[in-house]
């Protein structure tokens, strides 16, 4: 267990259910305050007692500063943010995708993560310290047929947490991302059979990722004690990742 989280205030979007919450229990349980924010926090089923829970659309972004700044009013200060809120999309060609559905999915998977950094990272710049986790997908590196907005938005979240991580390196903030190959999250029912097949396929150590297995290298990678990577995204991939 990380020393680094006791005492620690965090925030983890999209952690009402799945890897969202996963990732927050572990860091409430090594000590850390940390706020739920989600559009259905009803659904959170209180495994632990977090500081706050927020009712918030990641891809809004005067919702996300207000939740930030209340955030820093009642916890004094946010050392640590996880960008995990995302959404599937259809699975469907490319050309069947309609215009509205590309934004909506770019707008929570990417521009949700955008807008969660560009309040936090002042903040965490001017106290010297932070850690940023953004959540990718293993999409963004393959590029995934039938999720073209999906493998966009999540290649786009890499490409962004590099170019930031760059901006932040020497501010005692890092900002880093994790491509998890595929878990069994609420997520799988915006999928089709198949696709979860042609998924659990590619994965040559014949499993999905387990829920614990993410929540264990998150509180690492926003411990103090990985003071010494940024820009990079952590491989959760059962041997799919060969790069
Ligand atoms: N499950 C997988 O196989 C898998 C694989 C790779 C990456 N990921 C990524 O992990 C992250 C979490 O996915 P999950 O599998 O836990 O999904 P999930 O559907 O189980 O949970 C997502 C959570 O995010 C919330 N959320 C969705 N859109 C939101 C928005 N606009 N604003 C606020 N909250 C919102 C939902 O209410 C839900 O609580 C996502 O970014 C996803 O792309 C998941």
């Amino acid at each position: 267990m990380p020393r680094g989280l006791n005492g620690r205030t965090a925030i983890v979007t999209g952690a009402a259910g799945g890897i969202g919450h996963a990732i927050a229990a572990r860091l409430a349980g090594a000590g850390a305050k940390v706020e739920i924010w989600d559009w259905s926090p009803e659904t959170f089923d209180g495994a632990f007692t977090p500081a706050a829970i927020r009712k918030l659309d990641v891809s809004d972004p005067a919702a996300v500063a207000a939740a930030f700044e209340s955030a820093v009013a009642e916890l004094g200060q946010v050392d640590i943010l996880v960008n995990n809120a995302g959404i599937n999309g259809p699975v469907l060609p490319m050309w069947e995708l309609a215009p509205e559905t590309w934004a909506s999915v770019l707008g929570v998977n990417l521009t949700g993560v955008f807008n969660g950094c560009r309040v936090a990272a002042p903040h965490m710049k001017a106290r010297g310290y932070g850690r940023i986790l953004n959540i990718a997908s293993m999409a963004g590196k393959d590029g995934v047929p039938y999720i073209s907005a999906y493998s966009a938005a999540k290649a786009g979240v890499i490409g962004f947490s590099k170019a930031i991580s760059k901006e932040l390196a020497d501010s005692g903030v890092t900002v880093n991302c994790i491509a998890p190959a595929m878990a069994e999250t609420g997520l799988q029912a915006q999928m089709t059979p198949e696709h979860i097949a042609a998924m659990k396929a590619k994965i040559p150590m014949g499993r999905f990722l387990k829920l614990p297995e993410i929540a264990d290298m998150a509180a690492w990678i926003v411990s103090e004690e990985c003071s010494f990577t940024t820009g990079f995204t952590f491989d959760l991939s059962g041997g799919r990742s060969t790069y």
